[in-house]
């Protein structure tokens, strides 16, 4: 199932029950961050909320309202992407890359591009698109960014910040499109820095433009089918079009316009769309601090300065945001779906895993729990060294392997694994790599260490020559028994 709009999608949200209105005035700094961060830690994911009337630092009262948390939970995570589970789209990812098992991870993405082209995925172009109902130009003068309730969501952040941006650049050489999900901090009216960190695609299509000498078209679209946001968000490789993805997603191909003052194209549903220029000689800016997914803030740094050129919208425009910090929040949710579907592609590189589960107090980055079917010493060893070199997975910070019957959806049991099963000296290694920039624990920023751990059951070739020792569990007769007591017990009869 496709939606138009946010709107759309906002109103399937009400009938479901999944939404919450908040018709009081609510200021953007501050409030609405400290409502959806409260909300999110609440049983389940809680709801997604919608601000009706968000109010500016000055006062001012704005003329969109903020849809925030909406895929904060597991339910609205599927029901963003149309779909009764997450896993039903990891089911047809899988079928995707089965038809010819790959040799390699390149050739598993290579053979997922080519079925999502296949499956009619491809964007398509249209001739008007309502993100384009109202048009403003920098030359016209006008509030610009002023217009949007873009939210303040941490009290020392260096200002307010677009914190589900789908940021569109292309490649210069071969037009290749990309779409990630950078923030964007406000620093005037028809100004903003674009946080694309060292290691993202969008930093890579900015280096090439510097060296070329030419000025960078970008477009920054917000709102729209909320498959589109997820899809920036995925940690697919270069070369896979996130639209194409979002297409695949939803069943329904993303239509596409002309930029109006930008030769790009930009997603015709979106409820705004921001567009302007990276200069190639210009000086980079100071961006932050922010309060960050680390549950941190994220200090000063220096990140390209995006110059606006027009802003579109739709009339009925929703603004959607969300607030990232100390776990649970919004982004797991996001993330989360991003593992289960892309599942099938690292499945097929790794016979051996079994499953995989970033954990929310991981914050993506920090922490994966992976299970195993260990047929050969040091296998979990290869498995991770394996994931350390998939796309993303290289900021992993700490693997931890465990035995196939362990659910690593359950931090519990992996701890009880992880304390019951490993001799730290022998089962840990620890390799340098490249860090998430985020990441605040390294000397250095961008680089750093990572640890596997180990915690499956030892065999005699990895040196273990105790004999294993045999788990404790009853016999299913004396379970079923046991049960029947109890609930008698309990019941009173
Ligand atoms: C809510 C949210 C905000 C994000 N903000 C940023 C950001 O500011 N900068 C960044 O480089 N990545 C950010 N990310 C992660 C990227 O969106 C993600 O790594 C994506 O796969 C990058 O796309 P790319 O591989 O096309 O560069 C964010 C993710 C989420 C869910």
């Amino acid at each position: 199932m496709a939606y138009e709009s946010t709107r759309g999608w906002v109103e399937q949200l009400d009938r479901a029950g999944e939404l919450l209105r908040i018709r009081e005035p609510a200021r953007t700094n501050l409030e609405i961050a400290a409502a959806a961060d409260q909300e999110s830690k609440s049983a389940g994911g809680g709801k997604a909320l919608l601000f009706e009337k968000p109010v500016g630092p000055d006062g001012q009262e704005y003329g969109f309202p903020v849809l925030i948390n909406g895929y904060g939970s597991a339910k609205r995570m599927a029901m963003a992407l149309g779909r009764e589970t997450v896993e039903e789209i990891g089911e047809e990812v899988g079928a995707l890359v089965k038809a010819k098992p790959p040799a390699g991870l390149a050739q598993a993405w290579d053979l997922l591009k080519r079925g999502l082209e296949l499956r009619h995925a491809r964007p398509v172009s249209t001739r008007s698109g309502s993100c384009q109902e109202v048009v403003h130009r920098v030359n016209e003068g006008g509030k610009g960014l002023g217009e949007i309730p873009v939210l303040k969501t941490w009290p020392k952040d260096g200002g307010p910040f677009l914190t589900l941006p789908q940021v569109i650049t292309e490649d210069p050489e071969t037009k290749e499109r990309n779409v990630g999900m950078y923030r964007m901090q406000v620093l005037g009216s028809w100004e903003a820095a674009l946080h694309w960190q060292l290691h993202k695609v969008g930093a890579r299509h900015g280096k090439k433009y510097r060296e070329m000498g030419q000025p960078m078209p970008v477009a920054v679209a917000l709102g729209g089918d909320p498959a589109n946001a997820f899809a920036a968000t995925a940690p697919l490789p270069d070369g896979i079009d996130e639209y194409m993805f979002a297409g695949f997603v939803r069943k329904k191909s993303v239509a596409f316009v002309p930029a109006v003052s930008q030769p790009i194209r930009v997603p015709a549903d979106a409820d705004f769309v921001i567009e302007g220029t990276v200069d190639p000689q210009g000086e980079p800016v100071d961006e932050g601090p922010f309060g960050d997914h680390t549950g941190f803030y994220t200090p000063v740094d220096k990140y390209p300065r995006f110059r606006i050129t027009a802003i579109t919208h739709r009339k009925d425009a929703i603004y959607p945001a969300t607030v990232v910090g100390k776990p649970p929040m919004e982004d797991f949710w996001l993330g989360s779906a991003s593992v289960r579907i892309l599942m099938p592609v690292l499945k097929m590189n790794f016979p051996e895993l079994v499953d995989l589960a970033l954990p929310a107090e991981g914050v993506f980055h920090n922490l994966a729990f992976v299970s195993l079917k260990k047929q050969y010493p040091y296998q979990a060893f290869k498995l991770m060294h394996g994931l350390w070199g998939a796309g993303q997975m290289m900021f992993t910070k700490v693997i931890v392997a465990v035995d196939e019957h362990v659910n690593v959806h359950d931090t519990s049991e992996v701890l009880f694994y992880l304390g019951a099963n490993v001799d730290p000296e022998r089962d840990t290694i620890f390799i340098k790599s490249p860090c998430d920039s985020l990441d605040h624990a390294p000397s250095v920023p961008n680089v750093g260490s990572h640890m596997g751990i180990d915690a499956t059951r030892k065999l005699l070739g990895e040196g273990y020559a105790r004999g294993w020792p045999e788990e404790c569990r009853t016999t299913p007769e004396a379970a079923a028994r046991a049960r029947e007591l109890m609930a008698r017990a309990k019941g009173g009869r």
